[in-house]
């Protein structure tokens, strides 16, 4: 078991009104499972991509991530666990518009102290699986969408971490693009064992999982497994 979460409680609180984004919310993902949670906007998607991501804590309930417990874990131990640990990709790709597409893929890595050497055989390990190794030294700027995000899912892929969570990987894609997008990465899901957790309010993205959960109003209502 990669992910066990149980009862896991969000809300905010603004202008004292209080919106319970996420309520006794449990989930359980296995290592290689490529799942995808799909629901309506304000549901509590990105609310809990980011308490599965490490990027925020929950108000109660227990989550649990590669045997480790994340509620006592501090911000700086979450800062090197969401490194060793998390792949993200994001809809908007979120490269670093200065940087070529290499060096996009090598900076986690220089966060994480690896040397030179190795982090270029890694990345451009990461930048072949995903088929654009030949764009290395282009600039975000002259990749197109589809592309973009490839490199993006190179660099979730780089530091080889048990987890890669998709917040609307395909959001800004065309029809095709996002098509291919989708097929690579049921691809390093089936054939290189990635487990993929993917966020989607499209309904034929999320038919490529092997599982799908339904969110709405902060709770999750619906698991479809495939019988495939
Ligand atoms: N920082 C915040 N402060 C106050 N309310 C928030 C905050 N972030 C989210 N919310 C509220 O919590 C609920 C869940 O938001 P969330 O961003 O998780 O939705 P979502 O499912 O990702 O939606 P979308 O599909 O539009 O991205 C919404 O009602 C939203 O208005
Ligand atoms: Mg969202």
């Amino acid at each position: 078991m990669l992910i066990q979460m149980k009862d896991i409680c969000k809300k905010y609180v603004l202008g004292g009104e209080e919106i319970n984004a996420l309520k006794d919310v449990s989930l359980e993902v296995q290592k290689g499972e490529m799942v995808a949670i799909i629901g309506p906007s304000g549901s509590g998607k990105s609310t809990l991509m980011n308490i599965l991501g490490c990027l925020d804590v929950p108000d109660s309930g227990t989550y649990i991530l590669d045997n480790l417990l994340m509620d006592t874990a501090r911000e700086n131990e979450l800062a090197v666990i969401r490194n060793q640990k998390i792949g993200f990709i994001f809809q908007q790709f979120n490269l670093l518009n200065k940087l070529t597409a290499l060096q996009n893929v090598e900076l986690p890595l220089i966060y994480r102290g690896i040397p030179a050497k190795e982090r270029l055989q890694r990345s451009m390990g990461a930048l072949k699986k995903v088929g654009v190794a030949n764009r290395k030294d282009h600039l975000p700027n002259e990749l197109s969408g589809g592309q973009q995000q490839r490199v993006a899912i190179a660099r979730a892929l780089a530091g080889n971490p048990p987890i890669i969570l998709a917040d609307e990987p395909t959001g800004a894609l065309d029809t095709k693009t996002s098509q291919e997008v989708m097929t690579l990465l049921k691809e390093l899901n089936e054939q290189q064992g990635h487990t993929i957790i993917l966020i989607t309010h499209d309904n034929q993205v999320a038919e490529l999982a092997s599982r799908i959960l339904r969110i709405r109003d902060g709770k999750i209502t619906e698991v479809g497994v495939r019988n495939d």
